[in-house]
């Protein structure tokens, strides 16, 4: 039986996780099919009551149902409840089991590819949604100093700050407007990390001033379409080191395969067919 594994939400254009876990299957020669569900608000408590057939092994969850699809799992993992968001569903015996992948992926891949290390440092981190919780719960795992969260909407910044500040007290978090990004001692942070859609194909940019950032500090950003956002463009005209959204999207998917098939991910080759998908669907 063909086991089957997929990414649910909606819209679901291109999504670059159907190649790159295609690549991993291919190479492993295993059983296995990844496909796109995308499935409208409407119908996805039917969705995923199908979900829970034998023949689906497990499936992603993004925009906009990291939250949302919570209250519909017959069990949440510890962390990803602590996170309070899902990326990954795993189909244990017609079970489903939410689990978060995001923050390692996260982690992993910011260490990867600029050797940055939280523990100590001052971070400002941008945006309040599903990857924000990932993002700013596995920076404050790792030992991050100081987090401060900005946000358009101002209460959603705030909750998250409530939510975390229950794992990591001790006055660690802080949360502001967007419009106050550019004052106090932000422009001291070590790290700035955009977590919002903001910059995705040439949509926006993020309106911080990087220039005042000091010359240690690295920029990153979750979005990887582009690879190169306008804010990473101006972080590295300005001489930061820049941590981009495709390693994070790679790792947390490896994350996920691992769990739904018990192998070891080919990570080299999962990256591979995200680059080559991106260029493809630029
Ligand atoms: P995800 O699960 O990918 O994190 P989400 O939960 O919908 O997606 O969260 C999206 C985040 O991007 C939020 O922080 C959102 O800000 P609001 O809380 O104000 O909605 C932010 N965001 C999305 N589009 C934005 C825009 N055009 N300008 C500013 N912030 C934006």
């Amino acid at each position: 039986m063909t086991l089957i594994l997929g990414i649910v939400g909606h819209p679901l254009d291109h999504s670059v996780s159907v190649p790159m876990h295609m690549s991993a299957i291919f190479t492993l020669g295993i059983d296995y099919v990844y496909l796109s569900f995308d499935i409208l608000p409407e119908n996805l408590s039917h969705a995923i009551g199908q979900f829970k057939r034998e023949n689906i092994k497990g499936f992603n969850v993004t925009i906009p149902y990291k939250e949302t699809i919570m209250p519909y799992l017959d069990d949440i993992d510890e962390r990803a409840s602590r996170i309070g968001a899902v990326n990954t569903i795993n189909n244990e015996s017609g079970r489903l089991k939410g689990y978060n992948t995001d923050g390692t992926g996260y982690l992993t891949s910011l260490r990867e590819q600029t050797g940055f290390d939280p523990r100590g440092k001052q971070v400002l981190l941008i945006g309040a949604g599903g990857a924000a919780h990932a993002v700013a719960y596995a920076l404050l795992e790792a030992g991050a100093g100081h987090l401060t969260i900005a946000n358009r909407t101002r209460e959603h910044a705030d909750m998250l700050c409530r939510h975390l500040g229950v794992y990591f007290p001790g006055g660690l978090l802080r949360s502001i407007g967007m419009d106050e990004i550019n004052e106090g001692d932000h422009t001291q942070s070590d790290l700035v990390v955009n977590t919002t859609s903001i910059g995705m194909k040439g949509a926006g940019d993020i309106t911080m001033d990087v220039t005042g950032l000091g010359k240690h500090a690295v920029v990153s950003d979750i979005v990887y379409n582009p690879l190169e956002t306008g804010f990473l463009k101006r972080a590295r005209a300005a001489g930061l080191a820049i941590h981009d959204g495709a390693g994070m999207l790679v790792h947390q998917g490896a994350e996920s395969f691992r769990l739904w098939t018990g192998l070891r991910p080919p990570v080299d080759v999962m990256r591979q067919a995200v680059l080559k998908a991106l260029q493809e669907h630029r």
